[in-house]
């Protein structure tokens, strides 16, 4: 049994959901359920490995051997049901960084990537600081489960400068697991123009509600060529500080390239603790990750349950994974610069802005439920405490 109630005190750890709520809302006093990291503990079994390496009093460069790339072929052989082999994987720092190598390694200056939105902030600066041109896919929001507009994608695939498609999947912060029609069809567009696919699947372990996430890849042998699949055991295990992600690939040419665009940026060597905390999540963390999960899935009953009481013109989409929320406060008729200033000042609770994801974002706040319950109570009853 995990206590995923025990409330930590994180502050004194340089945390940004906490160190930076002054710099995002103007003041330290918002409950923080914001930046995308959880607040309870990692795994017992990965804070072990750490404190054992940790224990040794050389710090010096460091390799990931073999165990590395096991420990992802077991874990999405486990998870995902998803046949990978040792040499299609490469150690990427960190998700974001590895799509930027990407974009870098597949596109020129001025080429087009497809995004959905809205979408995960970082997804607009990696195609934008890059010089590269953003195609916006906008979701259909189908009365709050969002759909991929496959007509205008079948357009925008087809001009000539469209190079990459990055699908966010499962996707943040609309809370979708794509199924395999939805996967098919992306696939079957981008193959016919020649658009590589970039599968940002960071939240795929997190699948909730008896959804099942379907790695792009594992579709069809003919996808699974024309895809970099981008993966990690940060959201899962709440260890995103360890920088530790990775690329897979059955396509050879990609996975050089885009090991090249890596070590020519010289970015290939990640620290000491990424693959520790890598293999000892993915090797000893499935019992934790099986509590996770309800815990999780009762946070979000829980809140949904707590608005149709206190707040029924609040409403949100029950999320097929991840541990965000994206919350509709189209009902209160406020600006984002009222709901925003309501949020702070007066239900003094942290939440993410709506349209940092996208203008479509407009009456929306994002909600990180990965907190013990009761810090969730809090900010729900400050909330309705606020709108008296
Ligand atoms: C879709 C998505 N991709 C990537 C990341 C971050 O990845 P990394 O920290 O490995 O760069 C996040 C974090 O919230 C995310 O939601």
């Amino acid at each position: 049994m995990y206590d995923f109630d025990k409330i930590i005190e994180r502050s004194g750890t340089n945390a940004y959901k906490l160190d930076l709520r002054e710099r995002n809302f103007g003041t330290n006093d918002v409950i923080p359920l914001w930046v995308a990291d959880m607040d309870f503990a990692a795994p017992p079994e990965v804070q072990e490995a750490i404190k054992k390496r940790a224990s040794h009093e050389i710090y010096g460069y460091t390799i990931r051997k073999e165990e590395f790339t096991t420990a992802i072929v077991d874990w999405n052989a486990y998870k995902h049901n998803w046949q990978i082999e040792a040499d299609w994987i490469e150690y990427a720092p960190g998700v974001v960084p590895a799509l930027v190598f990407s974009v870098l390694a597949f596109s020129n200056e001025g080429d087009g990537v497809i995004i959905n939105t809205p979408v995960y902030p970082p997804f607009y600066s990696v195609i934008s600081d890059n010089k590269r041109k953003l195609i916006k896919n906008g979701l259909i929001d189908n009365e709050g489960r969002y759909e991929i507009d496959f007509e205008l994608l079948e357009q925008q695939a087809a001009q000539p400068e469209t190079k990459i498609y990055l699908l966010c999947s499962p996707h943040n912060p609309v809370g979708r697991v794509w199924k395999k029609e939805e996967l098919l069809r992306i696939h079957q567009i981008c193959t016919k123009h020649n658009v590589l696919v970039l599968a940002d699947e960071i939240h795929s372990d997190l699948a909730l509600f008896g959804n099942k996430h379907i790695p792009f890849a594992s579709i069809s042998e003919e996808a699974a060529l024309n895809c970099i699949s981008f993966m990690a055991p940060s959201k899962t295990f709440n260890i995103a500080g360890f920088s530790t992600s990775y690329v897979v690939t059955s396509n050879k040419a990609l996975l050089r390239q885009y090991q090249n665009m890596q070590n020519r940026l010289q970015l290939h060597m990640g620290h000491l603790f990424s693959g520790i905390a890598l293999c000892s999540a993915y090797n000893e963390g499935r019992n934790w990750l099986g509590e996770l999960v309800p815990y999780l899935e009762s946070n979000i009953l829980y809140i949904e349950s707590f608005l149709k009481e206190h707040l029924s013109e609040v409403c949100f989409f029950r999320p097929e994974a991840t541990y965000l929320i994206w919350l509709n406060f189209k009902k209160w008729n406020l600006s984002q610069k009222e709901l925003k200033k309501f949020m702070i000042t007066k239900a003094k609770v942290g939440l993410n802005d709506g349209v940092s994801f996208g203008a479509e974002g407009e009456g929306y706040l994002r909600l990180n439920v990965a907190s013990p319950l009761a810090v969730i109570k809090k900010a729900l009853e400050q909330i309705v405490e606020a709108r008296k």
